[in-house]
C-alpha cells in the first residue's frame, strides 16, 4: 500500500501471512484468516486491484470454513464465510427505519432546462439574489436498482433493509451479506451506529450471464426457473430471495449515496460539512462510491454534468436512468428541508429510457444480397433511446431460438446510443398460450427456391441466386456502388421499380435502359433520367478489379478483387482458373477459391459477364503476372522486429517501390522474412515453414535489386 493511500481498515485489517499464524490456537488462526480474507475481498471487489490469485483466496476461504466447522463457537457474524448464504427463510421480518428512507422528486423536463429550473428554485428558497455566488452541488448517477439501508453497530453489519414504504422495509440481511462489495465490518474509528444508504444493482454483463444460465435451466426442464426482463428486475428478485444460497448465485453490486441513522464514535462528531466529504468518508470506510460523483457549481455545472454523463452512459457497465443533483452544503440542506416525503435539496434529472416493452406483430424473413435469410421481428411501434423502433433483427434461426422470440410475445427492446435496436428478452409471463416457436422456412419467402443451411454455419441461404428478385435487387445496388461500377443516381427505390417492372432482370439490362421509359418511372424527372444514362455510360470504362468486385461474388471483397486482377491480369484467366491456381493469389484461401470457382461454373453467371462485355463494359487487360521492369515484382516479403538500417515503414516503402509486396503475416507464399532485433512469432513461423530469413545485410541486398 502506498503511503498516500489511506489505510482503510487500520492495523486490524492489514494482510498478514498464514505463516505467522500461531498454529495451535484456533481462535487466533480464525481471526488471522478473516483479516486476510477481508483485506483481499476489499482489494478485489472495491478497489478492483486483486493482490492474490482467485485460487489462493479460495484456499484461505476453505481453510477458514473448515476451522469454523470444527469450532462453531469461533464463527462471527462478520466472517467472510457468511457471505455464501444457504439459509432458507419463511418470509422477511419487518424493519422500521429509524430515519425514514425518502425518495426524490423527478424533474420531468429531460432537457438541460430541467437542471436550470432546479437551480433557480434552490436559489429562491435560499433567498439568494443575482449577485450571490453559484450554489455548490454534487452530481451523482441515478442508479437503476433498488434502495438499501445498511446498518452497522459497533462496526459490524447487523441489518440490511429494503426501502419498503419508506417507514417500514424488509430485513434482507442474509442476502445482502452475499454482496462482496459491501463491508461486513468497518474500521475501528467508524461511528458506533452507522446506516449507509445506497443502491443495490446488477451489472449488465452479470445480468446477461444470469439470464443465459436461466435459459439453459429452462431448456433443461428445471421447474420454477424464469428469465429476468432487465438488470433491475433481476436484482430485486435476488434481494427478495428466501433462499440465500440462490441469492448468492446472482451477482449483485452496490453504490453508496447517503446516510440514515448515525451515532458518532466516542472521539467526536462527523468530520464533514458537505455531502461530498461525507461520500469520500464512506469511500474511505470501504463503501463503493461511483467515480463519476462530482462537485459542480451553479446551473451551468449541473447542465454540463447532465450532458457529460449522457455521453458516458452507454459505456457504463450498469444501467442508469438519469443523474441526481444534491445541494452540497449540509447547512444549506437543513435550511431547505423537506416537502412531504422528498427533500427540497435533491432532484433526479432523467434521461430518455433505453429499454421499453412492446409486442411482436410478426417475424419476417428478409433476403440479403448473397441470399442470407435474416429473421426480423416486426414490432408494435415503440419510442426507445430517442427514436421510434418498429424492427429488430433476430440475426438467424439459432439466435431467434436462443432468445425464443415468438409472434404475439411481449418483449423488452433496447436501443443504447447509436447501436441498432435489439430484443433483449421475452416477458414469458405474458406469452399467449398458443404462440408458436419460430422456425426458419424451408423455402425463400421471395422466390420460393430451397433455403439451405451449410454445416457449421448459422445462416440459412436462398439457393435461387440471381433468379431471386430480392437477391437481384441487392446485386444491382452492389454493382452500382461507388467502389464497384460507380453508377451515380441508381437509388434503392429506383432499383426496386426497375426489377419489379421487369425492366432489369440481369445486370447487363442496366446498359439497355431507354430514356422514355426511364423518365416515366415514379419520382423520375427527365433530367435525372438523362443523368443516370450518362452515369451508366461513364461506368463502362472501368478496371478489372472494380468489375470483379461489382459482380458480388461471395467472400470476394474489394481488396481480394484487386489482388486477383493484379495476379491474373485478365478476366478469362480468372474465369477458368482451378481452385489450386486461385490459391496461388495472396489473400485467397480455400473458401474464397471455392466461392470463385462455384460462381464461374454456373452458366448464368458466365452469361451475365458476357452480356456486360457485349454491352460495352471494358477495362485495360494486362498479362498474367506481368514481368515488369520492376526488379522485385512477384516477391512477397514480411518485415518483423526492429531493423538497424531503417524503420519498418521506410523498408516497406522502398520494397514496394521496387515492385515487391509487403505482407503482414507469414504464409507459405512468403518469399522472405526480414527479421530485426526482438522478432517474435513471425520469425518462429518463418522457420517452421522453411521461409528464408534475412537480416539487415540481406535487406540491403534485396533493395539493391538482387534476390539473396
Ligand atoms: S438519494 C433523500 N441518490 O432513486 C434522497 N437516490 O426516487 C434519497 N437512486 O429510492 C435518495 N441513485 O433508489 C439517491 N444517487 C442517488 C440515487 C438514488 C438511484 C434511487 C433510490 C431512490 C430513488 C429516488
Amino acid at each position: 500500500m502506498s503511503p498516500n493511500t489511506p489505510d482503510l481498515f487500520g492495523d486490524a485489517f492489514a494482510a498478514s501471512s498464514t505463516a505467522s499464524t500461531p498454529v495451535n490456537n484456533p481462535a487466533s488462526q480464525a481471526q488471522a484468516l478473516r483479516q486476510q480474507l477481508h483485506h483481499h475481498a476489499h482489494a478485489y471487489y472495491t478497489r478492483d486491484a486483486p493482490e492474490i490469485p482467485d485460487a489462493e483466496y479460495d484456499r484461505l476461504f476453505r481453510e477458514l470454513q473448515t476451522l469454523e466447522r470444527a469450532h462453531p463457537e469461533l464463527l462471527t457474524s462478520d466472517s467472510p464465510t457468511q457471505r455464501v448464504g444457504g439459509q432458507v427463510l419463511d418470509g422477511f421480518a419487518q424493519v422500521t427505519h429509524r430515519v425514514p428512507m425518502l425518495s426524490i422528486r423527478t424533474e420531468t423536463d429531460t432537457e438541460p432546462s430541467g437542471a436550470e429550473a432546479f437551480d433557480a428554485r434552490i436559489r429562491k428558497e435560499l433567498g439568494l439574489n443575482e449577485s450571490d455566488p453559484a450554489v455548490d452541488y454534487v452530481g451523482e448517477l441515478k442508479f437503476d436498482g433498488l434502495a438499501m439501508s445498511l446498518r452497522y453497530e459497533g462496526g459490524l453489519l447487523v441489518q440490511a433493509a429494503t426501502r419498503g414504504d419508506g417507514e417500514t422495509g424488509e430485513d434482507v440481511t442474509t442476502n445482502i451479506r452475499t454482496i462482496g462489495q459491501i463491508p461486513l465490518r468497518l474500521p475501528t474509528h467508524a461511528p458506533s451506529v452507522l446506516e449507509v444508504r445506497g443502491e443495490v444493482y446488477m451489472r449488465r454483463d452479470d445480468f446477461e450471464t444470469l439470464n443465459e444460465r436461466q435459459r439453459q435451466r429452462i431448456a433443461a426442464g428445471t421447474k420454477g426457473e424464469k428469465t429476468f426482463v432487465n438488470p433491475r428486475n433481476a436484482a430485486a428478485g435476488a434481494v427478495r430471495q428466501l433462499d440465500s444460497g440462490i441469492a448468492a448465485e446472482r451477482p449483485l453490486s452496490f453504490f453508496a449515496y447517503g446516510l440514515g441513522d448515525i451515532t458518532p464514535a466516542a472521539e467526536g462528531g462527523p468530520q464533514w460539512q458537505t455531502h461530498f466529504d461525507m461520500l469520500m468518508q464512506l469511500k474511505a470506510w470501504g463503501f463503493p462510491v461511483a467515480e463519476q460523483t462530482a462537485g459542480v457549481q451553479g446551473a451551468a455545472g449541473l447542465v454540463a454534468f447532465h450532458q457529460r454523463m449522457a455521453a458516458e452512459r452507454d459505456a457504463l457497465p450498469y444501467d442508469i436512468d438519469g443523474v441526481v443533483y444534491k445541494v452540497n452544503g449540509l447547512a444549506q440542506q437543513l435550511q431547505l428541508g423537506f416537502v412531504t416525503r422528498e427533500p427540497r435539496w435533491a432532484v433526479a434529472h432523467k434521461y430518455p429510457a433505453q429499454e421499453e416493452m412492446t409486442t411482436v406483430l410478426a417475424i419476417d424473413v428478409q433476403v440479403g444480397r448473397t441470399g442470407k435469410l435474416t429473421p426480423v421481428a416486426k414490432l408494435a411501434p415503440v419510442f426507445v433511446g430517442g427514436v421510434t423502433v418498429t424492427n429488430a433483427t433476430l440475426h438467424n434461426e439459432l439466435e431467434a431460438r436462443r432468445k425464443d422470440v415468438r409472434v404475439g410475445d411481449t418483449v423488452i427492446v433496447r436501443r443504447a446510443g447509436d447501436v441498432i435496436p435489439e430484443v433483449v428478452s421475452v416477458v414469458l409471463d405474458r406469452r399467449p398460450f398458443d404462440a408458436p416457436q419460430f422456425t426458419m422456412m424451408s423455402h425463400c419467402p421471395v422466390c420460393g427456391s430451397l433455403a439451405e443451411r451449410d454445416d457449421g454455419e448459422a445462416d440459412h441461404r436462398c439457393t435461387g441466386g440471381l433468379f431471386c428478385s430480392a437477391q437481384r435487387k441487392q446485386a444491382i445496388w452492389h454493382f452500382a456502388h461507388r467502389r464497384a461500377m460507380d453508377v451515380d443516381g441508381l437509388g434503392d427505390k429506383l432499383v426496386d421499380q426497375l426489377v419489379d417492372t421487369a425492366q432489369v432482370n440481369t445486370l447487363a439490362d442496366l446498359y439497355h435502359l431507354k430514356l422514355d421509359r426511364l423518365s416515366n418511372m415514379d419520382r423520375m424527372a427527365e433530367k435525372s433520367a438523362v443523368n443516370l444514362l450518362e452515369a451508366l455510360e461513364k461506368s463502362k470504362s472501368t478496371t478489372l478489379g472494380r468489375f470483379l468486385f461489382s459482380l458480388g461474388i461471395r467472400h470476394v471483397g474489394e481488396a481480394t478483387a484487386k489482388e486477383l486482377a493484379w495476379h491474373f491480369g485478365q478476366l478469362d484467366a480468372i474465369m477458368v482458373a482451378s481452385e489450386d491456381a486461385l490459391l496461388q493469389v495472396a489473400d485467397v484461401g480455400p473458401v474464397v477459391a471455392h466461392s470463385l470457382r462455384t460462381f464461374f461454373d454456373q452458366p448464368h453467371n458466365r452469361e451475365v459477364v458476357l452480356a456486360l462485355r457485349d454491352a460495352g463494359v471494358t477495362w485495360p487487360e494486362g498479362d498474367a503476372l506481368a514481368p515488369t521492369e520492376m526488379p522485385l515484382a512477384g516477391i512477397t516479403v514480411v518485415l518483423t522486429g526492429t531493423l538497424q538500417s531503417m524503420g519498418r515503414d521506410e523498408a516497406k516503402e522502398k520494397l514496394e517501390a521496387l515492385g515487391a509486396k509487403v505482407a503482414g503475416s507469414v504464409s507459405k507464399k512468403t518469399h522472405y522474412v526480414v527479421a530485426g532485433a526482438e522478432s517474435g512469432s513471425k520469425l518462429d513461423k518463418a522457420q517452421a515453414l522453411g521461409v528464408p530469413v534475412l537480416d539487415d545485410t540481406g535487406l540491403t541486398l534485396l533493395l539493391s535489386g538482387q534476390k539473396p
